[in-house]
């Protein structure tokens, strides 16, 4: 099997390539990254030395950076985006630009140079926009509310309009909030366990009310992987982890685990147009023989040490742009 997997140094991207590589020593893989403030080589470091390894770097908007790649690609992978919500709120410019027209330019090239090829979409389960009542199924109205989820929407239409029009060979996921190793710590789950390693207080938006469906990141892994195997071209799947909890009692678990006073939660000015409840429906899924592997607290207890022995990884990434972002975002919410 030949991979391209674009966004492959990201969060999800980095855990996918680390995942296929140890399952499947003998599939070719080509990363391609544009490298943004979250795409870290270092990611990649498990993968770099293996032979059937290759990174580009490059933009997934440019059409002479993804084409090249194409010939004799079996699948395409697509988890470059803009991601953080938040920063989509201060300037959606380049969420527009990677989430919408970078989708395009992946379809028309592998068209051209891979008509053999299939594309696997990261689209999200922000696409639904707030649930406030049952679990989002598949067949659900995009209702999408801030410019991220918008943007992805708008990608992922893109796509479904290509397999209805062009007979387009592709699948379209939509995870739930993935947690896990390696996650930018801009996130709430990775920002409040470095912020409270780091003293600093924990900003919980609003009244901290509002319920995530959390996905292990491994967990999504194996749910792509199937659906590579098993799913059906044309088709839209969930990926949710079926775990809703609500963000204030993350942040106690968090404090719980690393022995901190729950005082350091702080609540903050909310974000704007912050959707209450996102919850999945993952029967179609589920169906093919996926389920989550292990309750959400052990995962979380995972993930907080995950974080505790690498600060070496976060603790840079914490510095210089971010430090920056920081101070403009929460400045006057802390
Ligand atoms: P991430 O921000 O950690 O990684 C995205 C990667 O894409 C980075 O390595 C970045 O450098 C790269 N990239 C950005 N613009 C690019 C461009 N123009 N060309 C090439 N590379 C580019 O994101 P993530 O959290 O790993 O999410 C991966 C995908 O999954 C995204 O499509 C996201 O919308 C989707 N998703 C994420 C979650 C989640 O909870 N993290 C949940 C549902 C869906
Ligand atoms: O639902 C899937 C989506 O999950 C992905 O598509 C996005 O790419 C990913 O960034 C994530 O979006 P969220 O907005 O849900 O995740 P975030 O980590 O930013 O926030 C999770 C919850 O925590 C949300 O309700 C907002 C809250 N929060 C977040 C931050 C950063 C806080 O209360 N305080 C914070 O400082």
């Amino acid at each position: 099997m030949n991979l391209l997997i674009t966004g492959g140094a990201g969060f999800i991207g980095s855990n996918f390539t680390r995942y296929i590589a140890r399952k499947h020593p003998d599939w070719k893989i080509i990363v391609l990254d544009k490298l943004n403030y979250r795409g870290r080589r270092e990611n990649l470091l498990e993968v770099e030395g293996r032979l059937k390894f290759h990174f580009i770097h490059g933009d997934i908007c440019i059409e002479g950076d993804v084409a090249p790649l194409l010939p004799g690609i079996d699948w395409v992978i697509n988890f470059a985006a803009e991601t953080f919500v938040d920063r989509s709120i201060m300037s959606a410019n380049d969420f527009v630009r990677t989430d919408v027209l970078g989708v395009f330019t992946i379809m028309e090239a592998m068209r051209e140079h891979s008509p053999e090829g299939r594309l696997l979409h990261l689209s999200t389960d922000e696409v639904y926009g707030e649930i406030l009542k049952g679990k989002a199924g598949e067949d659900w109205p995009l209702a999408p509310r801030n410019p991220y989820s918008a943007s992805k929407a708008g990608g992922e239409m893109l796509v479904s309009s290509y397999i209805n029009t062009h007979n387009f060979a592709a699948i379209i996921a939509r995870p739930s909030n993935n947690f896990g190793p390696h996650q930018f710590p801009e996130n709430f789950i990775p920002l409040f366990i470095t912020n409270a390693l780091e003293k600093k207080p924990l900003p919980l938006y609003g009244d901290g009310r509002q319920v995530r469906d959390w996905l292990f990141v491994e967990d999504c892994c194996v749910a792509l992987e199937m659906l590579m195997e098993k799913g059906e071209l044309g088709e839209v799947y969930n990926i949710g982890g079926g775990e809703e909890r609500e963000n204030i009692l993350v942040a106690e678990l968090i404090c719980q685990e690393l022995g901190v006073d729950k005082k350091a939660i702080k609540l903050v000015k909310d974000r704007p147009g912050h959707d209450r409840r996102y919850a999945l429906d993952s029967g179609r899924l589920a169906s093919l023989g996926w389920a989550p592997s292990k309750p959400f607290e052990e995962r979380l207890t995972e993930t907080v040490r995950w974080y505790v022995e690498n600060v070496d990884w976060w603790k840079p990434l914490k510095s210089g742009e971010y430090k920056e972002f920081y101070r403009q975002w929460y400045g006057e919410r802390l």
